[in-house]
């Protein structure tokens, strides 16, 4: 969408027939690059719902989604839909280190106040991600970074949103659990190489002194189930809780990968889900997006009601437990991360093209229609108690 527009403003056309023109080469361009991504292009479902924000607060609940600044400046259609459909917002980059302290003590957050103040306008929560990460940080910071910067970043970042009207809530600290026992050197709470559980304690501590006013996280992925990973994510949560550090929550990523080969552990989820409510730290879907893997159905209706069933049953699993806040990694397929190749499956997706056009795991399609998943999300809503 945004080459369209640099398009047409390159290109200047001001007469009918250079419009005509235009609109003859866009509809090729469109289609041409639609034919990577498409699936039947006009197959979407009629959006017969109530904004899912409307259907979220019915029931007490919060729905969102993370938002780039780039897009809400370029796209008009884009920024419409966030502020229609969310309630709540993660900025997808702009409050991650690299972009708020590029170098040691300069902080930049023109690009993370331009979100905060569409949040504003738009009475939209905003959730800030994350002071703490492996990725996203500049080069001068180690991994992990010694206390004394943590302090000096967590006093810059959240004392600049310390009155903010908008942000609530921080990942404190995310994906500090290894991917797997193969690459802690922490066995008891599995934390990734050279992260020690106290900098951890002291980190959320810090945060504490700086605003204890917004709810803290500790957000994670690979934890929806009972696995290795969410085994020690719950021993972290609890050795927390034990020094007496302040954490209301725990992020549940959510990137769910399904495929018609493997199915989802609902009841390792809902002990995961049991054993929050029972630490007194609420589960939170923070980055929920579907995506199906081989083998894959054959065709893009199936796979997009693949991914609607999914989001209902996981989505009924979260509100049974009590789960009320929601936020999707991202909106739309036109700017899921999942089709970046970084980011894609690898195996199935990286160096196939022709199947990209299945990569659709998020409610709203690249032309912003709603799917069968918007649906879905919406139904789970309206029949929660
Ligand atoms: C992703 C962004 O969506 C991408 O644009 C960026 O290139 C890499 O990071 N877990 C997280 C998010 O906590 O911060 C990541 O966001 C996705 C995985």
């Amino acid at each position: 969408m945004p080459y369209r527009r640099k398009f047409l403003k390159r290109a200047g056309y001001t007469t009918l027939s250079a419009l005509l023109t235009m609109a003859f080469l866009q509809k090729d361009k469109e289609k041409e690059d639609r034919s990577i991504y498409a699936a039947t292009a006009n197959y979407a479902s009629a959006n017969t719902n109530p904004p899912l924000r409307k259907l979220a607060a019915a029931k007490g609940k919060l729905f969102g989604t993370a938002i780039s600044g780039e897009f809400l400046q370029k796209e008009k259609d884009y920024a419409n839909l966030i502020a229609r459909e969310c309630s709540i917002a993660t900025p997808n980059g702009e409050l991650k280190w690299n972009a708020t302290e590029p170098q040691p003590g300069k902080f930049t957050f023109e690009s993370a106040d331009a979100i905060a103040d569409f949040c504003q306008k738009h009475n939209i929560e905003l959730h800030g991600h994350t002071l703490f990460w492996h990725m996203g940080k500049p080069d001068w910071v180690p991994y992990p970074p010694t206390l004394k910067m943590l302090e000096r970043h967590v006093t810059g970042v959240m004392g600049h949103y310390r009155n903010s009207p908008v942000l609530k809530s921080w990942d404190i600290a995310n994906e500090i659990i290894a991917d797997s026992e193969n690459e802690t050197d922490n066995p008891t709470y599995g934390l990734r190489k050279g992260v020690k559980p106290e900098l951890v304690r002291d980190l959320f501590k810090i945060a504490a002194s700086v605003d204890n006013t917004k709810k803290f996280y500790l957000n994670d992925f690979g934890i929806e189930g009972a696995t290795w990973k969410s085994d020690h994510f719950l021993k972290m949560v609890e050795y927390l809780k034990n020094n007496g550090v302040k954490i209301d929550g725990a992020g549940i990523q959510s990137h769910l990968w399904f495929s018609t080969a493997y199915g989802f552990d609902a009841k390792g989820f809902n002990s995961v889900l049991k054993r929050l409510n029972d630490l007194e730290v609420k589960p939170i879907i923070t980055e929920l997006d579907i995506i199906i893997d081989t083998p894959l159905p054959d065709s893009i209706k199936k796979l997009d009601q693949m991914v609607a069933d999914s989001y209902k049953r996981y989505l009924d699993l979260c509100f049974a437990a009590g789960v009320d806040t929601v936020i999707s990694w991202g909106l739309t397929d036109r700017h899921t991360w999942i089709r970046h190749p970084d980011w894609m499956p690898r195996k199935t997706y990286r160096n196939n093209p022709s199947l990209w056009k299945f990569l659709r795991p998020l409610p709203f399609d690249e032309n912003l229609q709603p799917k069968l998943a918007c649906n879905a999300i919406a139904q789970v809503f309206q029949q929660a108690t």
